[in-house]
């Protein structure tokens, strides 16, 4: 469904991305990970042309999204939700009209704009928060907010950049679920950026570790980060069984 080959982008002398590869198929679930600075924004951000690469192909449905002209891009991101890690909800619009926003400007009727935007709402659990406005809700509620214009228009792609990461504790583990049943319900071709080890683990259909803006391990999540077979997996690996081992070094007593 989309494949990214040998994409570059450089900020001055800062290669961000250096030859990324990617290949998502038709409903999978991919999670992206690596260290902060790797290039994983920068990656999400090529796919729909919020920045522009300097080099590389990418396409979609085997069409060339860096060849697209202005309305084919258009339509094209029509098709695509994405989260960001910050919502950026539009303060003096209400949650419904910011979920209405992706059908109003993609000239969808404004009834049917509504009728798109409350469905979302109601699949993200805040439908009692139609007429609240974006100033007025918790970290939380603005971030499903945000996640129901994303999903509003039904996009046949969607992506995450690190959802959950400005959430506390708590609201981590209901957005990730939200998310989970999200990419089993909806049907919809997923790109997550995060950094939640034990999610990828649980939801991924394919995870892809990055450095220094290219990709240097992907495949099954169990087999990336289980029997991990690069040193960036390696320390996600660790991590794991760090958690997993405190319980039982604390009841031996070191
Ligand atoms: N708009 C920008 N201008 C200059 N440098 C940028 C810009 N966006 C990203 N970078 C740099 O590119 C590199 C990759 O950034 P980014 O894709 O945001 O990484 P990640 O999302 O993995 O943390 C970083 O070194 C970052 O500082
Ligand atoms: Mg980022």
């Amino acid at each position: 469904m989309l494949a990214m080959r040998d994409v570059k982008k450089a900020y001055g002398s800062r290669q961000a991305l250096s030859g990324f590869d990617l290949d998502v198929h038709e409903g999978e679930t991919v999670v992206i990970m690596g260290p902060s600075g790797c290039g994983k924004s920068t990656a999400l951000r090529c796919i729909i042309r919020l920045t522009e690469p300097d080099s590389g192909s990418i396409l979609w449905r085997g069409r060339s999204v860096l060849g697209m002209s202005s309305d084919e891009l258009r339509s094209y991101r029509r098709r695509t939700g994405f989260v960001f890690q910050r919502s950026n909800l539009v303060s003096r619009l209400s949650v419904l009209e910011n979920a209405m926003l992706p059908g109003v400007m993609a000239g969808v009727s404004i009834d049917e704009a509504k009728r798109l935007a409350y469905g979302a709402l109601e699949k993200v659990g805040i439908e009692r928060l139609a007429a609240a406005y974006p100033p007025n809700l918790s970290g939380g509620e603005m971030q499903r907010a945000a996640i129901a214009r994303a999903i509003a228009q039904e996009p046949e792609l969607l992506l995450w950049d690190e959802p959950t990461a400005s959430l506390d504790p708590i609201l981590v583990v209901d957005v990730l679920k939200l998310i989970e049943s999200l990419a089993r319900s909806l049907g919809s071709t997923m790109i997550i950026v995060t950094h939640e080890v034990q999610f990828a683990l649980r939801v991924a259909d394919k995870v892809v570790l990055v450095s220094d803006g290219a990709v240097v391990d992907e495949g099954k999540p169990e087999d990336v980060l289980l029997t991990p077979g690069s040193d960036l997996a390696r320390q996600y690996s660790e991590s794991l069984s760090y958690f997993a081992g405190h319980r039982e070094e604390k009841e031996v007593g070191l």
